[in-house]
C-alpha cells in the first residue's frame, strides 16, 4: 500500500531538493506530527527503499553499524541498519536520534557531510554511500524528560525541516481520511485537539497530537462512545495527574 501523506507546508520540495543535492535532513517537531509518515511518503515518491531505526538511550554505534557474532562456531560480521542502507543506497531514517548514545553521532559525522563515507573500525572498511543513499533523522526539541540537546556542530550538517501540528482544516482532512469518520466528528475532534494544545497552564509533557486524534477517531469508527474514545486515546495518554484528567474530561464532555 502506498503511504498517504497530506503536505502541510514546503516540506516535500525542501526534502526533494536536499535529496537531489545529497544533503542529510533533520526533521524536528513534536511526536505524532507526521514525521515518520512523511519519510515513508518521500521514500515512496522518490522510489527508494527505506530503513527505519527507532533510537533510544541504549542505542549504540554497534547497533547501527554492525558487530561480529558467533554463528556455528565461526565469527561473522553482521551489518547493522546504517551499513545496510549505505551499501544498498536506501533511505535511512533515524528516529529520535538525540536519545542515542554519544558514540552514535560520532560515527555518523563522515556520513552526513560531503564525504558520504562510513568508516567501520572493527572491520577496517571504508564504505562510500551508494547512489540514492539519504540520511534523515528526527528530533523532538520539546521533549524534556532527558536533558539532551543536539550539538550545533551536528545540527549544522543537516537541512532542517520543522514539523508542527497542521491547521484545523488540514488536520480535519487527515483525521477523517486516516480513520474513515464523518467530517463532523473529525471537526469536533480537531477542535478539541486545538483547545488542548492551547492549555499551556496544565502540566502536560506531550499534548494532543495528530496521531492521538486519529486514534480517537478510529475508536469512534469502531463503535466506541466518543467520550470513552477520547478518554482512552487522548486524556489518559497525555496525563497521569488526576486533576488534569478531570479538567480534560470536562473539555471532552462539552463537545461530545
Ligand atoms: N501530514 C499528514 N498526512 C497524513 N497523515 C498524517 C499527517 N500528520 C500526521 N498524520 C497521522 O498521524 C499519525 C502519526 O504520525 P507519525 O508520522 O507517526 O508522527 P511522528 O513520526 O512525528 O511521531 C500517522 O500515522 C498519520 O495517521
Ligand atoms: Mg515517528
Amino acid at each position: 500500500m502506498k503511504p498517504w501523506y497530506r503536505p502541510v507546508g514546503h516540506e516535500v520540495t525542501v526534502f526533494a531538493s536536499a535529496y537531489k543535492q545529497a544533503l542529510p535532513v533533520l526533521l524536528k517537531g513534536p511526536t505524532g506530527s507526521g514525521k515518520s509518515r512523511f519519510v515513508e511518503y518521500m521514500a515512496d515518491q522518490l522510489d527508494r527503499p527505506l530503513i527505519q531505526v527507532a533510537c533510544n538511550e541504549d542505542t549504540s554505534a554497534s547497533d547501527l553499524i554492525g558487530r561480529f557474532l558467533i554463528k556455528g562456531g565461526e565469527t561473522v560480521w553482521v551489518d547493522g541498519p546504517v551499513t545496510r542502507a549505505v551499501r544498498a543506497g536506501s533511505f535511512l531514517y533515524l528516529d529520535e536520534v538525540a536519545e542515542a548514545r554519544e558514540d552514535v553521532m560520532v560515527v555518523l559525522h563522515s556520513l552526513s557531510d560531503f564525504r558520504r563515507t562510513l568508516y567501520i573500525d572493527k572491520t577496517g572498511e571504508s564504505l562510500n554511500a551508494a547512489p540514492g543513499f539519504q540520511m534523515t533523522m528526527s528530533f523532538n526539541p520539546g521533549y524534556q524528560s532527558r536533558l539532551k540537546e543536539m550539538k550545533p556542530s551536528t545540527r549544522q550538517r543537516f537541512v532542517t525541516i520543522a514539523f508542527d501540528f497542521p491547521t484545523l482544516d488540514i488536520e480535519v482532512e487527515i483525521v477523517s481520511k486516516e480513520s474513515g469518520v464523518d467530517l463532523s466528528i473529525a471537526k469536533k475532534l480537531c477542535a478539541l485537539g486545538e483547545q488542548i494544545r492551547k492549555l499551556t497552564e496544565l502540566p502536560l509533557k506531550e499534548t494532543a497530537s495528530t496521531r492521538l486524534l486519529v486514534y480517537a477517531a478510529k475508536l469512534i469508527q469502531a463503535g466506541l462512545h466518543p467520550r470513552l474514545a477520547c478518554d482512552s486515546s487522548i486524556v489518559q495518554t497525555i496525563t497521569d495527574d488526576a486533576e488534569t484528567v478531570t479538567a480534560l474530561r470536562d473539555l471532552v464532555e462539552l463537545r461530545f
